[in-house]
């Protein structure tokens, strides 16, 4: 279907029709037997329920981060609230957009070290014409943010440098996926910006054993709530942290 670029339905009703270009199906099909990811090839990935531009150079969404979007819903309730939003590590886009969509009132800066990925949000946010209320900016971290920030949201890279992921993942960037020689360095970093710059509200993704030590770097802190999140397969999954 995504090479045709047809439907279903017009697959059921076009049965008798023969492909044409067979050399450019074979080449996909020869990619994907390189255990390159279909979302690569096809350029396009599903997010909550929206259709996204992806290409190499930004991590394909995943759908346990569908549930980031939820814990920010769930600690801000009023769609029309004006929210000065800013995500750390935007990729593709498919969480600013998608906060976008939902709270009309809320302006995003949406911060990446990555050109690449940085491109591929640019195609995502133009294409929702999200363009005045999605700022996105080349840096590190919140090093390019002086502005007041409500929310601060982010997916951060967060597996231990040198793991040895599936082979499929080899595909993916992998400043997208490698947090640091323990893993969990750049949620720590983001945990630490967002206390000394008094930041209300944090919603980040986590690994699953990362817990643990999240707790106990904040447990002499000062902050109000710490509520974390599971996933749908039962695994710690997020928090959000509330000054
Ligand atoms: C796990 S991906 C998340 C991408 C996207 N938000 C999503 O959820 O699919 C992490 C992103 O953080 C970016 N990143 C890594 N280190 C960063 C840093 N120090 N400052 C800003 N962005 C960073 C990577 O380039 C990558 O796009």
């Amino acid at each position: 279907m995504a090479f045709l670029d047809v439907d279903e339905l017009w697959l059921l009703t076009n049965q008798h029709k023969q492909i044409e270009d067979t050399k450019k199906l074979y080449e996909m099909v020869a990619r994907r037997a390189e255990n390159e990811p279909y979302e690569y090839i096809v350029n396009s990935v599903s997010f909550y329920s929206e259709r996204f531009y992806i290409a190499a150079g930004a991590l394909i969404p995943r759908p346990e981060t569908e549930l980031l979007i939820d814990a920010v819903l769930k600690e801000k309730p009023n769609l029309d609230e004006e929210i000065n939003f800013v995500e750390v590590g935007i990729g593709s886009g498919i969480i600013s957009i998608i906060l976008a969509l939902k709270y009309k009132n809320a302006t995003f800066i949406a911060v990446d070290i990555s050109q690449d990925a940085l491109n591929i949000a640019q195609i995502n946010r133009d294409k929702f014409g999200l363009q005045k209320r999605i700022e996105l900016r080349l840096g590190s971290l919140l090093e390019c943010v002086d502005e007041k920030i409500d929310y601060l949201v982010s997916n951060p890279p967060y597996i231990e440098d040198g793991i040895e992921l599936e082979s499929n993942l080899a595909y993916e960037p992998q400043n997208a996926l490698f947090g640091g020689e323990v893993g969990d360095e750049i949620i720590n970093k983001l945990l630490d910006d967002v206390l000394s710059r008094n930041i209300k509200f944090f919603s980040c993704e986590m690994g699953y054993d990362q817990k643990g030590k999240i707790s106990y770097y904040l447990k002499d802190k000062n902050y109000k709530n710490l509520a974390f999140y599971k996933d749908l397969a039962n695994f710690d999954r997020g928090f959000t942290l509330r000054l």
